[in-house]
């Protein structure tokens, strides 16, 4: 079917409930489905927005569009969770129905004011010539989950910012509110973030563009968020059309971080002597959102996912997922995270993964693993070796992790995995571990997703991946007997 314009953006009345009810009966019945990451019932789901604890619950809400899997007209959907990892669905919660969101209610973030959740978030309206005008907007959320939005924009265009304006992020730092966005320099077509303060969420003072690097970040940035940890201020953003030489990446648009040395908001500067890095090390991380938790600590939620890449399960009616929640720290510099306390709940029926004296080439580890489990493992110091998770053992396919404990690298390899998707991409990666060392896998298989925590958090790496239903094993295969140990568990749904 041909996706128009008319039918991507035809307003949401216009939709009848029983198509709908038919496009989440079709959906349900797709053999990718995830049983415990957010996923959408219908239709395509993208960045995770208004990420943030309130009245008790944690909120996470994400960008939809429930006719199609496709991007078209986008509202937030709303989920609640107790503990980060069971969440319950609470529906769509910011439609694109006012003369400022008409053509999508974009991405945004939440916080807690005086006892509300303060949203913030972009609105697009479209002119009859279909230019653009992005609207930063406000919306208030009370007790009951019921959301109000402000009549009047907070933040409208600066003459300096093209169309691409878009993402606040609102945040509270030493006296004041501030907000930083995702924008597009209207003369020189460059990637920038800009950055706006206020006293009191009505009056919004531009500071001008957040100075934090030298290096050219394309032409636009899209997502970006602040986060302080231990005091350090950490940015996350989006760079699309990033030089290499800022740093390495293999997807289509990267994820990236910057560990800052200090900020000075007023002033708009953030200082780092740190290099950008790419917040996963695997495929398909998008759009992360991380914030500052009243419990102290900073986490963070991704889309897992691309824009302008197509994936198997679009042709079964949905796209796309969110990650699990990671908790972020730094240790000397670098970024750690790590699965949150939660995710051990959906654990039952472990059993202990040990090498048999080997002697095959390949080892069986888990003889029918089913969809979805976690299995941790560590690999000794000097092997080399391939480990197949979701082997199926009639087509022979698998999704590879290759390592080498002796150089000192970990390949993710989706090449002979199912479907194939995005090969314009490559269909590995490849990080670097320490060398002669001891390696520390802490791997998530939830059906069509993979998400694995390198040696304690020093990095993650995460991949989609497509096969076949069949029977699903875990094996090592090395030409030499590997030393390990592990656990392997199944997980229940959510
Ligand atoms: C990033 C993004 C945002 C935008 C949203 C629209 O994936 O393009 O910049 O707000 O998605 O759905």
């Amino acid at each position: 079917m041909e996706w128009t314009r008319e039918m991507r953006y035809r307003s949401y009345g216009d939709w009848s409930a029983q198509t709908l009810l038919e496009l989440q009966a079709n959906a349900l019945k797709s053999t990718f489905k995830l049983g415990y990451h957010i996923m959408p019932s219908s239709g395509l789901l993208n960045d995770p927005n208004g990420f943030s604890y309130y009245n008790g619950y944690w909120h996470v809400f994400y960008q939809a569009y429930p006719f199609g899997a496709v991007h078209g007209l986008k509202s937030w959907f709303h989920l609640r969770s107790k503990d980060l990892v069971n969440w319950e669905p609470l529906g769509l919660a910011l439609k694109p129905d006012c003369k400022y969101d008409s053509h999508g209610a974009y991405s945004g973030s939440a916080k807690e004011v005086n006892g509300k959740l303060f949203i913030m978030y972009t609105g697009n309206e479209r002119d009859e010539n279909w230019v653009r005008h992005p609207h930063q907007l406000g919306a208030v959320m009370d007790e009951n989950n019921q959301i109000t939005k402000l009549p009047q924009p907070l933040i409208e265009q600066p003459k300096e910012v093209s169309e691409h304006f878009r993402d606040p992020q609102l945040i509270w730092h030493r006296d004041a509110y501030y907000v930083i966005i995702g924008a597009q320099d209207e003369a020189t077509k460059k990637g920038k973030i800009i950055l706006y303060k206020s006293k009191d969420l009505e009056k919004f003072t531009e500071i001008g563009y957040l100075d934090f690097t030298d290096q050219d970040m394309g032409y636009m940035i899209e997502c970006p968020n602040l986060v302080f940890i231990d005091d350090q201020p950490v940015l996350l953003f989006c760079p699309q059309g990033m030089a290499q030489s800022a740093c390495a990446y293999d997807d289509i648009y990267p994820n990236c971080y910057l560990v800052g040395d200090k900020v000075r908001l007023d002033a708009g500067k953030f200082e780092s002597s740190h290099q950008i890095k790419n917040f996963d090390e695997g495929f398909d991380v998008y759009a992360s959102q991380a914030f500052n938790a009243p419990d102290g600590k900073v986490y963070a939620i991704s889309w897992v996912g691309l824009p302008d890449v197509d994936y198997p399960s679009d042709n079964e009616g949905w796209a796309h997922c969110l990650s699990q929640v990671k908790e972020l720290t730094l240790k000397d510099g670098q970024l750690y995270l790590r699965p949150v306390k939660a995710m051990a709940d959906l654990r039952y029926d472990g059993q202990p993964l040990t090498a048999t004296p080997a002697i095959q080439q390949v080892q069986e580890l888990v003889a029918d693993s089913g969809n979805q489990y976690e299995v941790k493992l560590t690999l000794a110091a000097n092997q080399q070796g391939t480990l197949n998770l979701a082997y199926d053992p009639q087509t022979k396919q698998s999704l590879k992790v290759i390592f080498d404990t002796e150089a000192g690298t970990l390949t993710l390899d989706r090449t002979d995995c199912g479907q194939s998707f995005a090969t314009d991409y490559k269909t590995t990666r490849t990080a670097e571990i320490k060398p002669h060392a001891a390696l520390d896998l802490d791997i998530f298989i939830d059906n069509s997703l993979c998400e694995i925590f390198v040696n304690g958090g020093q990095f993650t790496m995460t991949s989609r991946f497509f096969m076949e239903p069949g029977v699903r094993q875990i094996n090592l295969k090395a030409d030499q007997a590997v030393a390990f140990r592990g656990t392997f568990w199944k997980m229940r749904s959510i």
